[in-house]
């Protein structure tokens, strides 16, 4: 088979990894990929976004499978694109990719079906946002509707912060349309768990357990980023907890797109927080989390395109996904100044030191070729996982291989799964 992968940051290097281990598969493409991807797959320097290009490419190799990574051409259209020719493709069409593109959609479809989720109103007039907020309990959280690479999310101590928030998400349009509209929700206390879900329409299945770490310091201070590291499995994901969201979660998740007309193929994400009333739905996310995926499918057994190809044809019921009884932790190498200023360019190295490794992986989120060498290219440059036989283990053998590894500005956390210690 051939496979096209879209996308070109860890998350799609880690899931063309998986792919390659794939006996049925002799060729992938990604687009636009990156340097570390090369290793593993073509890269072909089309956009993610450019889905006319993509379709035609597609079609002049004769793809027969496409898994989109990003979010982005999701929520935009790209596989209704895909299918209007008659292309094979993984992922939501457009109406069900609002799962992750609103989250007004989200909300009101979590409360219309009874899903647990933390209390909230939709405004799109600052002004009743504003006069809403004067009575609100602090803190409060406020959400731009729309995609905003994960920044469009306020956490308001107070109501002066809570004014402000109201000014730079809907009157300076900080995060552009995304503001248009906003949801103000109830602040939640508890454990952040990602659960990743593959889906074909009416069956899900449920991965492995993750956490990620989205702040930029130690001890969970700075700046939100797109991740600075994960750990898989958590081990405040109980089997009650996993109980509690089969139950109430996940397969209403699915049963209630599927009823709304918007039936959902793909990756469903659950970021859930375990609070004291139970587990809540935090957001959905329609695609492989990033970088959950590069501690969730080092671990998991079966052929990725087997899960794939079900999820597309509708059969994942005859399918049983299978984890190895282990774990795996991920330590991001970002350029210091990640994520607001930083420098790029600088050499990678210390690369060949994980060539045929079995149990440490380094998955390249932003790195590209200059003059022969690979060299920086982004503010997340490595996802560097180890395989461990427990969390301890893991966590180690990530820190050790970090230290394999060198470019100039080099930054990483160096708590990523302290939450172990405390479990
Ligand atoms: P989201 O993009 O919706 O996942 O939000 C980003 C982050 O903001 C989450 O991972 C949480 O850490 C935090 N967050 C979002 N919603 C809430 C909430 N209702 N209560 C507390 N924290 C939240
Ligand atoms: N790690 C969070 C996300 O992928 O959105």
């Amino acid at each position: 088979m051939k496979v096209l992968v879209v996308g070109g940051g860890g998350r799609e290097h880690a899931i063309c990894w998986k792919i390659a281990q794939s006996s049925r598969v002799d060729k992938i493409y990604c687009a636009p990929g990156n340097a570390g991807i090369a290793s593993v797959a073509e890269c072909v320097p089309i956009g993610a976004m450019e889905f006319d290009k993509l379709v035609a490419f597609a079609k002049e190799k004769a793809i027969d499978l496409t898994v989109v990574g990003m979010d982005d051409p999701l929520v935009g259209g790209i596989v209704d694109a895909f299918q209007a020719e008659g292309l094979k493709v993984f992922g939501p069409e457009k109406k069900a990719a609002i799962l992750e593109g609103s989250k007004a959609f989200s909300k009101e479809l979590m409360k219309k079906y009874n899903i647990p989720t933390a209390a909230y109103e939709t405004f799109d007039n600052p002004e009743a946002a504003l006069a809403y907020l004067e009575t609100a309990p602090m803190p409060v959280v406020l959400k731009a509707d729309g995609l905003a690479l994960g920044k469009g999310v306020l956490i308001c101590q107070n109501l002066e912060e809570a004014r402000a928030g109201v000014k730079t998400l809907m009157l300076d349009k900080q995060f552009g349309s995304a503001g248009d509209r906003i949801v103000v929700e109830e602040f939640m206390t508890g454990r952040e768990v990602s659960v990743l879900s593959f889906v074909d329409g009416k069956t899900i299945r449920i991965m492995t357990s993750a956490q990620d770490h989205k702040r930029a310091k130690d001890g969970d201070q700075g700046l939100n980023t797109g991740g600075m590291g994960t750990f898989s499995p958590s081990p405040f994901y109980t089997k009650e907890v996993d109980e509690f969201c089969r139950r109430y979660i996940y397969q209403a998740t699915v049963d209630a797109m599927a009823a709304e007309g918007r039936a959902f193929k793909g990756v469903i994400f659950f970021g859930l927080m375990l609070t004291g009333n139970g587990p809540k739905v935090l957001e959905y996310n329609a695609r492989f989390g990033d970088p959950e995926t590069q501690v969730v499918l080092p671990r998991m057994k079966n052929d990725i395109m087997d899960v794939f190809e079900a999820c597309v044809e509708g059969t994942l019921d005859k399918i049983d996904l299978e984890f190895e009884d282990n774990a795996a932790v991920c330590v991001v190498l970002a350029s210091d100044g990640y994520p607001e200023h930083y420098e790029k360019g600088f050499e990678i190295r210390g690369l060949e030191n994980f060539e045929g490794s079995p149990d440490r992986f380094v998955f390249h989120a932003g790195s590209k070729f200059a003059e022969g060498k690979i060299v920086t290219n982004g503010g997340r440059v490595l996802g560097v996982t180890a395989l461990g036989k427990d969390l301890k283990e893991a966590r180690a053998n990530a820190y050790a291989a970090t230290e394999l590894i060198d470019f100039d500005n080099k930054y990483k956390r160096n708590d990523i799964g302290k939450a172990i210690d405390e479990a």
